[in-house]
């Protein structure tokens, strides 16, 4: 009885310790977490993948962070303790009896009990390593939704908050010779000072859900690097290489072989190299041509092999510039929802169905909404020529007035840009979706804006933003918008308001002269579902919608993009409508089994034509 007492109450005190964010204490774990960087190009290093099959222990209570087992010990399942007769106290798990789950990949969709589960789950894997002299390793972590905690061989390696960006824990000291094993705890709880908060539209898909593996880096090493087209006419490459605990003075080097094209700089006291380098011949990247060229960065022992396009992207008044020339991005809105098996996607596959059917569409754009997406996605938009609007999940009503929450957003795009600020594909940063046009918001969101202009100059910067209306006229003057290089808005018109007929007498006053993207606009129609063109739910409705909205667009001056919500059914919990919904929305052109509705049609014929926005 007195150790369940005592257990219950350590489970208690071990929740309220976490919620305060494992504040230290007498039992705190053995070593302090370290905190987890941002490695540019990680995917394009030698890496020895942890993907697969782990162990997995549900942990409603989190009693695994430490599982009380006599008043002056605690431990916990993060120490991966095996039973031996005549133990003073009983281990009450075991790794290896417990059931399998497969890394990367949500574990919703992967066990039926826990397709709604929110909370922790145990992670863990044993595996043999060799560690090479005077090196780093890192444990990089593709994303685990939505804070984690990792500890190789039983030693606490980092912690990280945050679903859906790249991090990556120093786990030198904890890594041996030979025989070695990870845990991980992962816990998807939804939070109100979290980013995203509490509500969205999109399923909570908890867990590792992008890939892990481990990189070896030499003691000084290339964390992070930028390098892009200059603006304007001529081919001027350049950029910074930033070297971690590399002594100033360190040389660096910026080649691009097929150019014939070299440079080398050398780091300052802040570990960082300018770069310039003009090239002849470049083939600029863009949807037509995704020329990508081979880029070795070296510095030191340390070198990237990198896959990258260059081009320049900017606006001009009410102009959205790529290479120069004004471009309209015909585009589509997607989630990172897997086409057919349904869940996280992260798969190259996953990543060349869901572009193709973008390809396929007519697009030259998407919107990868509503978080980072991987770069599995993002080099695969590289290739196929997709222009992206990458996006941090500051959602609908976050706490703005919460230091807590900026500082996350912050971290998250950090994380964002840091990762992927190399894809010729990203053209857009979007700061937020969807945000109440308050104060607090507005200024948290400039935040966000300068800091990534501050990371980024040499990209556009965006944001989704909701639109008012008096009568039929919609008016777009939210304050943020002095914040943005290209406004985004959302509307439903036939959907969530009025009739698809609406959008035949609805003006648009917008209150900036720039370029405008209609970020969202659709209705839901259930594949398959046939009927007339005011009946809701069926194709012949959605495809109405379109066939009014593309009228009405048109006639805004200014447009110069639109990417329609949503080119493919995703899961979301605010969805049940039996037989219809059953937990998805949707609003997609394309069902989650790969079924083409009339609207994907519609749109098809008005981008082939370019019938909508101004031709090319
Ligand atoms: C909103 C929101 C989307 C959501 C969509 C809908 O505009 O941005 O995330 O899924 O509307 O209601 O379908």
């Amino acid at each position: 009885m007195k150790h369940l007492f005592a257990r219950s109450s350590a489970i208690l005190l071990s929740a309220v310790t976490l919620m305060t964010l494992t504040v230290s204490s007498a039992w705190a774990e053995p070593a302090a977490a370290q905190t987890p960087i941002v490695m540019t190009g990680a995917d394009r290093r030698p890496a020895t993948s942890l993907d697969g099959d782990w162990a997995s222990i549900v942990d409603p209570y989190f009693a695994g962070l430490y599982s009380f087992h006599h008043e002056e010990k605690r431990d916990g399942w993060f120490l991966n303790q095996k039973a031996k007769p005549g133990d003073p106290f009983p281990i009450e798990y075991d790794y290896a009896k417990a059931p399998r789950i497969k890394v990367p990949g949500d574990w919703n969709t992967q066990r039926a009990s826990l397709f709604f589960y929110e909370g922790p789950i145990w992670y863990e894997r044993d595996f043999t390593y060799k560690p090479k002299e005077h090196t780093h390793i890192y444990l990089h972590v593709g994303a685990a939704n939505y804070r984690s905690y990792f500890w190789v061989n039983g030693q606490k390696a980092c912690e990280h908050e945050g679903g859906y960006t790249s991090f990556n824990c120093d786990v030198t000291s904890a890594i041996h010779a030979g025989e070695n094993f990870v845990v991980a705890a992962v816990d998807n709880t939804r939070h109100e000072d979290n980013v995203p908060t509490l509500e969205t539209d999109w399923w909570n898909y908890g867990g590792l859900t992008r890939e892990i593996s481990l990189i070896e880096v030499p003691q000084a090493f290339i964390d992070q690097y930028d390098l892009h087209l200059k603006r304007g006419e001529g081919s001027a490459i350049e950029g910074w290489v930033h070297v971690d605990s590399g002594q100033p003075g360190t040389t660096v080097e910026v080649e691009i072989p097929e150019l014939a094209a070299k440079t080398s700089a050398v780091t300052g006291d802040d570990g960082r190299a300018a770069i310039a380098l003009t090239v002849s011949g470049l083939e600029r990247w863009s949807p037509g041509t995704p020329k990508l060229y081979k880029v070795h960065v070296r510095a030191g022992q340390d070198s990237v092999d990198e896959l990258m396009g260059f081009r320049t992207v900017e606006t001009h008044g009410t102009e959205i510039l790529l290479n120069g020339k004004p471009i309209f991005l015909h585009g589509v809105s997607i989630h990172a929802e897997a086409p057919y098996r349904t869940g996280r996607a992260f798969t190259d596959k996953d990543a060349e169905t869901l572009l193709g059917w973008a390809k396929e569409l007519g697009c030259n754009f998407v919107r990868l909404a509503h978080y980072p997406h991987d770069e599995t996605m993002l080099r695969a938009a590289d290739r196929m020529g997709l222009l992206v609007w990458s996006e941090n999940p500051v959602y609908w009503a976050l706490q703005f007035d919460n230091p807590k929450v900026l500082a996350e957003a912050e971290q998250q795009l950090d994380e964002e840009i840091g990762t992927s600020r190399n894809h010729a594909a990203i053209i857009l940063w979007s700061m937020a979706n969807e945000t109440p046009a308050t104060e607090a918001r507005t200024q948290f969101i400039e935040t966000l804006a300068s800091r990534a202009r501050a990371l980024d100059s040499s990209r556009l910067i965006t944001a989704a933003l909701l639109v008012r209306a008096e009568g039929h006229t919609k008016i777009v003057d939210d304050a943020l918008g002095n914040a943005l290089d290209v406004i985004g808005t959302n509307e439903y018109i036939g959907w969530y308001e009025q009739h698809p007929e609406t959008a035949d007498v609805t003006e648009w006053r917008i209150a900036y002269q720039k370029p405008l993207i209609m970020s969202e606009f659709g209705g839901d129609a259930k594949a398959g579902l046939h009927g007339g063109d005011n009946d809701r739910w069926t194709e012949e409705y959605q495809a109405n919608i379109y066939r009014h909205q593309l009228g009405m667009l048109n006639r805004i001056p200014q447009l110069r993009g639109m990417s329609p919500w949503v080119l493919m059914d995703f899961r979301s919990p605010n969805r049940p409508l039996v037989g219809i919904q059953d937990e998805f929305n949707r609003k997609g052109l394309i069902s989650d089994q790969g079924e083409k509705k009339a609207a994907f049609f519609i749109l098809q014929k008005a981008y082939r034509e370019n019938a909508v926005g101004k031709p090319e």
